[in-house]
């Protein structure tokens, strides 16, 4: 056959119908295997079931004593829930802590009584210990309030604050403002 004749045959309707079919074909398949190459990464990119599950933690809290503070877990993370006594709040209405992130109690807490904060020193995340006039850090000495706010650094900020709400007298709802 000469190239002429190939050419010619090249251009007939059912070569075309052909071609357009295989074109449409090869598509359609590297369609499929990219959503099958993406999906895992899509996947993983929403929240696992456990994590949703979480998302909200009811706590009681009728429980907690007036000075006593209770660690929860809320998203992987310690939560401190302290019942602050009548002296501790007013001590803390009283001031904005210090300089380093200076703001007003009120500006922490839903209800005076309780503070609720997450319980992680926000220098380098370790779990800070309840000390009397506030926490202190004992990975490298920063020190905190009666309502969370940084006192001494090295940490450069007061302990994080979450959305919660209060259920009832005895129940709180953390997760959700
Ligand atoms: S982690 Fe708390 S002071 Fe460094």
């Amino acid at each position: 056959m000469s190239t002429s004749e190939s050419d010619n045959e090249a251009d007939l309707p059912e070569a075309k119908d052909r071609r357009h079919f295989l074109e449409k074909a090869t598509c359609a398949v590297a369609g499929v295997g990219i959503v099958a190459a993406a999906w895992p990464f899509v996947s993983s990119m929403n929240p696992a079931s456990n994590v949703l599950s979480k998302s909200t933690v009811e706590i009681d809290i009728g429980s907690i004593k007036t000075g006593e503070v209770k660690t929860v877990e809320w998203q992987s993370k310690p939560v401190f829930i302290f019942h602050r006594t009548p002296t501790q709040i007013s001590a803390m209405q009283d001031s904005t802590g210090s300089e380093i992130d200076p703001q007003a109690d009120d500006d922490r807490v839903l209800k005076p009584e309780w503070l609720v904060v997450i319980g992680l020193c926000t220098h380098l995340g370790c779990v800070p210990s309840k000390k009397q006039e506030g926490w202190f850090c004992p990975c490298h000495g920063s020190r905190y309030d009666n309502s969370g706010r940084i006192l001494r650094s090295p940490a450069p900020k007061n302990l994080h604050l979450l959305p919660y709400q209060f259920l009832s007298a005895d129940k709180l709802l953390l997760g959700k403002a």
